[in-house]
This record gives C-alpha cells, structure tokens and sequence, in this order.
C-alpha cells in the first residue's frame, strides 16, 4: 500500500471513543499482551489518556485511512528512551496501514534512536517494525496483563 492511503493528524477529543473500543477489543488486547489491567475501565482509559496528551513528552497521531479513524501511534519516553507504540482498529487490519503509518511517523519524528517493543507471539507487529526498519536488540520478560503471566518480549532499535 503507498503511504498516500494513511494521513496522520493530531487527536482530536471524539477520536478517543474509537481508541477505547480498539484497546478493549479482546483480540487485539491479547496480542498486545502488555496492556492496562482492566482495558475496558473507562474512567482509568480517560485518566490515561488525559495524562499522555498533556504530557510534553508525548507525540500522539491518529491515522486516517481514506477519511475514516483506522488507529493511533505515538511516541513516549521511557527511562529518557523514545519508545513507540501503535494499535489499529480489527476492522483496519492486513491493509497495510500500521507499516505505512509507522514509516510516516518515523519520518516526522526526527529524534533518534527510536526504541520498540513487542510480545514475542505477536508476529503482526514484530513484522511492521521489521518492514520499518527496525533491528532486534535483545529480549526481556515481563508479567503481561493480557496473559495473566510473565511472558517474552523483543526489543527493536532504529538507529
Ligand atoms: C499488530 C498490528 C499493529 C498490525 O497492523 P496492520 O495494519 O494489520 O499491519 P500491516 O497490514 O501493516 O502488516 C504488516 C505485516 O505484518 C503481517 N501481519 C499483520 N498481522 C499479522 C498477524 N496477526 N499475524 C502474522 N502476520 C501479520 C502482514 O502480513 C504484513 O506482512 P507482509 O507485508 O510481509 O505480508 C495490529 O494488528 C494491531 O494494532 N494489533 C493490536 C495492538 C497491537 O498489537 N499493537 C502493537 C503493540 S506492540
């Protein structure tokens, strides 16, 4: 897909309606795997939310895909690193549209390196950061709230 399909834009209030039905959606949670406790919490999706789009750290798009809200990506710090994280919507998926948003944003973003993440099962997303660029550094094991265990997560790098 060329990258013209997807525009990024800034997040706009009635967005957040879509991304909470994304980041609850149980299929989608489970692959994230390392999510909010409770993803259907309202009141903590809210709290969280508020929290990242006033924060100077964070840069957050929604991506658009032929006029309508397909998902979100954005970058935070963690431990001073900038980290990324995307989610797109069921309905959204295998188009193409993580890749092209992700290589959009990175190409916006101008600080490097850019550091990311993923469950170790979660092939769709280990795919976009490989299709983008990304290199594996290393592995890690978390307690993942999806799973209700500790599990693997791969760490990428883009230099
Ligand atoms: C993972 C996710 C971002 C992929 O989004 P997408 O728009 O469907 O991804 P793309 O269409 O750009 O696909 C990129 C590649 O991954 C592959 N892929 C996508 N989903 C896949 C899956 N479930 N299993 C295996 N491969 C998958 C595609 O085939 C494509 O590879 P190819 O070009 O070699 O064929 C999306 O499923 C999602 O948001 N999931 C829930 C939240 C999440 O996991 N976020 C990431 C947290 S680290």
């Amino acid at each position: 897909m060329s990258t013209t399909s997807i525009t990024l834009r800034p997040v706009q209030p009635e967005d957040l309606e879509v991304f909470y039905l994304n980041n609850k959606d149980p299929e989608a949670v489970w692959m994230a795997a390392f999510t909010a406790k409770d993803p259907a919490d309202r009141e903590a999706f809210d709290a969280h939310w508020a929290r990242i789009m006033a924060s100077d750290t964070v840069i957050i798009r929604t991506i658009e895909y032929h006029g309508e809200i397909a998902g979100s990506v954005l970058k935070y710090e963690m431990e001073g690193e900038a980290e990324l994280s995307y989610w797109i919507g069921r309905a959204f998926w295998g188009q193409g549209i993580a890749t092209a948003a992700l290589k959009v944003f990175i190409k916006e973003l101008e600080v490097r390196p850019l550091h990311a993440r993923a469950a170790a099962d979660n092939l769709g997303s280990i795919r976009v950061l490989e299709k983008c660029g990304f290199t594996r550094t290393g592995t890690d094991r978390y307690f993942a709230n999806a799973r209700g265990e500790e599990i693997e997560e791969l760490i990428y790098i883009l230099e």
